[in-house]
């Protein structure tokens, strides 16, 4: 075989790659990917990720507190997950399900209807992704509803995120995030989120098909709803015959200390769309479960079963990081932790709150998925350190403590907490340690 630089002088080979610094690394991103998007975020440059734990170049251990945005639910490059992937490459078998039968696919659609919500969800559709998820979504209800004359339109929730593709902004419900996009999808309305009243009021005019909402709005700064929210949503979703479409693509998978959240109401939605945590951020990954009935309504005909495919759906790779990672979760008890760890970080947490009120506004969350919302800094700090205390907060415990927590794109004023599953008490004490310090820093130096 001819060596490929005598064909391409400059071509860079996976161990050219491996093997850049840090300066080669940002020069090449700069030059080829999105030069400002990695200068504004700060980004690092990390040269391994193991467990709850990055390393920089410098030899610096950092802890994640982040999980990307809550997809390393177990941890990153989590073994066990590496390992099952191992066997279906080394297994040769056809990798492709989307027009082909499957096995491990078929597994993973299997195993997660029995995850599901009382077992009902048991039809699934895949995704490479959550906004592809959320599309999915959007073209099942829409084909589902095709014959109802009445139902023209979709309702969701103000400062909702479900991704950035054209429809996933449309159903989205912040302009942030739609506005270069117009013209959107015209049929989405949008009401206040948690407001069961906004919600009834728009269902009986007859014209939803369905409700998109996230039972936890993540990117919004992790606002919970109202206790029996939930449970009314589903009520009316059923009174007025709209589908309930939950994505769960950030607040699922374990991390409120149930699967879904959607549980901790009993709640059965039509739709659940899942992405980030379950492929144990290893594989891109994403799709909805849904019930057999409104599958069947949309996909069960020659002129609709066509109308969901794409190259990489039931992609082997995907599905058994999928399976791995939720025999990884159910074997190590990773749902049990989530509740009893984030109880216990909620409790340090609200510690924290009560020393410092006039900084601290909120700590709301459930497991572990949680949120710190702070007061904007007194005027004369402001500039340089950011508006709110959570940006000079979280610039410090990066810098100074190496935590990686990380505060919300669409909500300055709020902290995030993504921890992984597999999080241990050590670990949360380490992180609460970091931001008690720098909150008294930051107090001083505002003062
Ligand atoms: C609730 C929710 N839905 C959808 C998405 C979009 O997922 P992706 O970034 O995989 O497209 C996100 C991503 O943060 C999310 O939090």
């Amino acid at each position: 075989m001819a060596n490929v630089k005598d064909i391409v002088k400059d071509f860079y080979t996976v161990e050219d790659a491996m093997a850049f610094d840090e300066k080669t690394v940002k020069e090449l991103q700069h030059k080829h990917l999105n030069k400002v998007r990695n200068q504004l975020s700060d980004s690092f440059f990390f040269t391994k990720a193991e467990g709850s734990k990055f390393w920089d170049e410098a030899g610096n251990v950092h802890l994640d507190f982040n999980t990307g945005v809550g997809v390393t639910t177990v941890g990153s490059n989590n073994p066990f997950v590496w390992e099952k992937i191992k066997k279906v490459v080394e297994s040769k078998q056809h990798i492709i399900g989307a027009i082909m039968y499957h096995n491990v696919a078929a597994a993973f659609a299997h195993d997660m209807g029995l995850l599901s919500p009382g077992g009902k969800l048991t039809k699934m559709g895949t995704a490479t992704g959550g906004a592809e998820a959320i599309e999915g979504c959007i073209k099942l209800v829409k084909i589902a509803s095709r014959n109802k004359k009445d139902k023209t339109r979709i309702l969701a929730c103000e400062n909702a995120f479900h991704g950035k593709t054209t429809g996933a902004v449309s159903v989205g419900g912040k302009e942030q995030w739609r506005k270069f996009q117009h013209p959107l999808m015209e049929c989405v309305d949008h009401i206040p989120f948690g407001d069961a009243e906004a919600l009834e009021k728009a269902l009986a005019t007859g014209q939803y098909k369905a409700f998109f909402v996230e039972p936890i709005q993540g990117e919004a700064g992790v606002k919970t709803p109202p206790k029996g929210y939930l449970k009314k949503v589903r009520e009316l979703c059923t009174k007025y015959d709209a589908y309930m479409v939950a994505d769960e693509i950030q607040c699922g998978c374990g991390r409120s200390g149930k699967m879904w959240v959607c549980q901790h109401e009993d709640v059965i939605p039509d739709v659940i769309a899942f992405a980030k945590g379950f492929s144990g951020g290893i594989v891109p990954t994403g799709g909805y479960i849904t019930t057999e009935e409104l599958f069947e309504a949309a996909y069960d005909s020659p002129e609709t079963c066509f109308h969901h495919s794409a190259t990489y759906q039931e992609n082997a790779l995907c599905a058994a990081a999928g399976l791995a990672t939720l025999q990884y979760i159910l074997e190590n008890n990773l749902i049990e932790n989530a509740a009893k760890m984030g109880d216990y970080f909620i409790g340090r947490l609200n510690d924290l709150w009560k020393k410092y009120p006039e900084i601290i506004k909120e700590v709301r969350g459930m497991g572990l998925m949680i949120g710190l919302e702070t007061f904007a800094l007194p005027e004369k700090c402001q500039g340089e350190m950011g508006t709110y205390y959570a940006e000079a907060i979280n610039h410090d415990c990066v810098m100074k403590y190496h935590v990686q927590f990380s505060h919300t794109f669409n909500n300055a004023a709020v902290f995030r907490f993504l921890p992984p599953l597999t999080v241990t008490k050590d670990e949360i004490d380490y992180a609460m340690d970091s931001l008690e310090k720098t909150t008294a820093d930051i107090a001083e130096k505002t003062a």
